[in-house]
């Protein structure tokens, strides 16, 4: 005799094994955007120098939109039925991207600001294949848009170390 399907099994076209490696990279993704984000709010504190208005504003605009993205980014980890990170330990664990010790020079936290803007690109490239092989289109889309934010930004930032 058939099992009853139950209501609370996901049912939409992924194979499980599929959203649990795609809800992987995602957390992945996820520590590291808390990571930059967390960076990012504690350059806008502690910036000083004659740069101080241009940089504590525009690491503002950054944070703001990291914080915003953060939901979108948990929320699908659970549209795909896995729990979402959600500890500064679950965090440290997952992010490629290393803490900052001290309160660096103003234009050494472009610099680490660039690099980890960088660095989550790459996690959310390295997600891409999985994601269009599953034609898991609303994970393509949010990694095509944080991509398209971290690489702009960091174009942004590296522009404020060229001459
Ligand atoms: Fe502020």
């Amino acid at each position: 005799m058939a099992t009853k399907p139950s209501n609370t099994v996901i049912d939409i076209g992924i194979s499980e094994k599929d959203r649990k490696a795609i809800a992987k990279g995602l957390s992945a993704l996820l520590a590291d955007s808390y990571s930059l984000y967390l960076m990012t709010h504690n350059f806008h504190w502690n910036v000083k120098g004659p740069m101080f208005n241009t940089l504590h504003t525009m690491f503002m605009a950054q944070y703001t939109e990291q914080w915003a993205a953060l939901d979108l980014i948990a929320e699908r980890i659970r549209a795909l039925g896995e729990p979402a990170p959600g500890t500064y330990k679950e965090f440290a664990k997952l992010t490629s991207i290393d803490e900052v010790q001290g309160t660096p020079k103003a234009m050494e936290m472009v610099r680490l600001l660039v690099k980890a803007q960088e660095a989550t690109a790459k996690t959310a490239r390295k997600l891409f294949p999985l994601v269009e092989k599953a034609s898991d289109q609303p994970t393509a889309d949010l990694l095509t848009q944080r991509q398209d934010v971290h690489e702009k930004t960091a174009w942004m930032l590296r522009s404020l170390l060229e001459e």
